[in-house]
């Protein structure tokens, strides 16, 4: 436990490549479906510039998609295009305006075969069919998420150098945008994540079978989306630390911590732990309850940051993850929908110094 005269961990500043993060409080990404054919609207700036508001040291952007078909819903945003460039620069433009302080990054995302789904409120949910405005989705192998959409596309070795360059242009128009950084998508079953796991990765071919052919797309795809970007300007990667499923050999922690290591090795700045998504499973959801996953792929690496998600909206909780050296950040989803300015109340609560914008400061400090 913190003691009274020691600041809190959450409100210490956390340093990744060239970026000064003001303290170790993330907002998590948070798909927004609001975009129209990839593009940015209104919803972008109000929402990302009130987050940045709250304080955070970091927020990052809901899943964005390298290519049309890498939407999870048709409402999905994008960042394929010139038209989708130039629509994040205004919102990065904004968030920039009104919260200086705060880093804003883009989270780079394919859904694979989880591709083509209707927004969770539309009247009639599930898959989008092509005549409906949805589309054939791709993926590691000819399967799909519990059945729930037709088989994907297995990708063929030119769909995968396409897929390869998809990400790496991506992450170059974040840089030219003005993103602070850049988090690529491996996690909960989409794209990337079900190259990892040999529940959904059935390839025979030099990306399929052991742990090592798994990684490689994913690793290709990062390597790609570094090559992109400037020096200074750090890439993080999201992973599930495990599909809950290694009653049938799904992804374990052990295969998460040799993510990690690769990562660390090809010069990853921070990684972010979640867990599921690839498959069914049951598995108890309490606060904390994916920390067990940080914690042991911080105990594998050597030095890169790792960030912990998920149920972590007490602030006590979250500081005495930090404190107990689980995880060098904290990221939190819902928490924030749900209250702001969560910062402030974390502050409060645990003694922490933040510094507002100058419009609020002043009245409510
Ligand atoms: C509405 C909503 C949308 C989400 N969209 C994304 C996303 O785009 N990318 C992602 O990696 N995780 C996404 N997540 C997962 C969150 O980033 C976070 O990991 C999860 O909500 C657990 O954190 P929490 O308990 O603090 O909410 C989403 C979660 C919610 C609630």
């Amino acid at each position: 436990m913190n003691d009274q005269n020691t600041a809190p961990r959450l409100f210490e500043p956390l340093d990744l490549r060239g970026l000064h993060l003001r303290n170790r409080i993330v907002v998590s990404p948070m798909c927004m479906y609001s975009a129209v054919d990839g593009v940015a609207s209104a919803w972008q700036h109000v929402h990302l510039g009130s987050l940045a508001c709250s304080g955070a040291g970091l927020v990052i952007t809901e899943a964005t998609a390298v290519e049309p078909r890498g939407r999870i819903t048709p409402n999905c945003l994008g960042l394929w295009d010139d038209a989708c460039e130039s629509a994040l620069a205004r919102v990065v433009e904004t968030v920039k305006a009104v919260a200086p302080a705060s880093a804003l990054g883009v989270q780079l995302a394919h859904a694979g075969r989880k591709a083509s789904h209707a927004r969770p409120w539309s009247a009639k949910r599930g898959y989008v069919e092509p005549d409906d405005g949805g589309w054939e989705s791709v993926g590691a192998s000819a399967n799909s998420y519990e059945n729930i959409a037709p088989p994907a596309h297995a990708m063929s070795l030119a769909d995968l150098d396409a897929m390869r360059d998809a990400f790496g242009t991506a992450a170059g128009r974040a840089a030219r945008v003005g993103f602070d950084l850049v988090e690529m998508h491996a996690a909960h079953g989409y794209l990337l994540s079900s190259f990892l796991s040999p529940l959904s990765n059935e390839r025979t071919d030099a990306y399929g079978g052991s742990l090592e052919n798994r990684m490689r797309f994913p690793l290709e795809c990062f390597d790609a989306m570094r090559a992109a970007m400037p020096d200074d300007l750090p890439l993080m990667v999201r992973f599930s630390g495990t599909d809950w499923r290694d009653d049938i050999g799904g992804w374990s922690t052990e295969d998460s911590v040799a993510f990690a290591i690769e990562l660390e090795k090809r010069g990853c700045d921070a990684v972010d732990v979640s867990t599921g998504g690839n498959a069914k499973a049951e598995y108890p959801v309490a606060p904390g309850f994916q920390v067990p996953f940080a914690a042991a792929v911080k105990k594998g690496v050597e030095s890169m940051p790792v960030v912990a998600v998920g149920e972590l909206d007490d602030p006590r909780f979250a500081e005495d993850v930090l404190e107990r050296g689980d995880a060098d950040a904290i990221a939190i989803g819902r928490g924030f929908l749900r209250d702001p300015r969560w910062p402030w109340r974390a502050a409060k609560e645990l003694g922490g110094e933040l510094e507002l914008v100058d419009q609020y400061a002043w009245c409510v400090s």
